[in-house]
């Protein structure tokens, strides 16, 4: 085991590690930012489809009654490293949700609809099991890297999403975007730096994240490279953020969340 393994063994080191990578790491905290805020929208039955490791759940719970989280069978098992505590409470065949019409006040589905190859139908089925006056809150990226492959089949624009909606029957509210600009470059950077030249993504199973990508990660990487490379990380999450807030350019953001309601 590397040096820097038995270093994040030891909690405290592994905790700030954690927390570091996680601001370094524009899209998870901006994504994480925008559902703290709309987790207060949720309520009743929330069912989250393509739940991955459930990473939302104590955020959500506080709000909701119950919390279903359910998984594509195939796609979680062939991408997935979730430990037991963590696993989704019920798979199914990605075909139809296991539940009945207007079952769930609230469906989450975070950062999923890129993975279907047929997001339609995915809405579709969506539509199908929310209540009358239910809620859906949904986020997709327009901006990001190809991850969990094969399974990565599209990138979203709010015109795109507006429009499937609509097709499933249900009116979009509202829509926020995830960062801008500074944030898509830096996000992109960063991610070679903590990727290509530090090669770190074993070191970043071990901290809990990329979960969703773990199989078949490898361990490892340039340890040596970090004294470099999270100063370099730092800086450019530090400047990709003051940035996106004086020098804005709403064309290019990372990821959408919208808010839909059955019509
Ligand atoms: C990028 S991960 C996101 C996981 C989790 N929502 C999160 O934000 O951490 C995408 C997830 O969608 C799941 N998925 C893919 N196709 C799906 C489908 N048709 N229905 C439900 N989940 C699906 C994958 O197994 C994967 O866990």
């Amino acid at each position: 085991m590397d040096i820097v393994a038995r270093a994040l063994e030891f909690k405290p080191v592994g905790r700030a590690a954690r927390t570091l990578a996680d601001w370094v790491d524009l899209q998870y905290s901006l994504l994480l930012q925008q559902i703290i805020r709309a987790a207060p929208r949720a309520r009743g039955r929330l069912l989250d489809v393509g739940c991955g490791d459930k990473p939302y759940q104590s955020i959500f719970r506080p709000h909701v009654s119950e919390y279903v989280g359910i998984e594509h069978e195939e796609v979680f098992a062939s991408t997935h490293a979730s430990a037991a505590e963590h696993r989704p409470d019920l798979y199914y065949d990605g075909n139809r949700l296991p539940f009945a019409d207007k079952s769930f006040d609230t469906v989450l589905s975070i950062q999923v609809l890129e993975h279907t190859p047929r997001p339609q139908a995915l809405l579709d089925e969506i539509s199908r099991v929310l209540r009358p006056d239910g809620l859906l809150i949904l986020s997709a990226p327009f901006s990001a890297r190809l991850h969990e492959e094969p399974y990565d089949y599209f990138r979203y624009t709010p015109h795109g999403l507006r429009s499937l909606c609509e097709n499933a029957g249900l009116v979009v509210t509202e829509i926020w975007e995830q960062g801008n600009i500074w944030s898509v470059i830096g996000h992109k950077l960063n991610s070679y730096l903590a990727f290509r030249a530090a090669g770190s993504q074993g070191m970043a199973v071990r901290m809990g994240k990329l979960k969703h990508e773990g199989k078949g990660l490898a361990a490892g990487g340039r340890p040596w490279l970090l004294p470099l490379v999270v100063p370099a990380m730092v800086a450019v999450a530090g400047s990709a953020r003051v940035l996106d807030r004086f020098a804005p350019d709403p064309t290019e953001v990372l990821s959408f969340m919208l808010f839909a309601r059955p019509r």
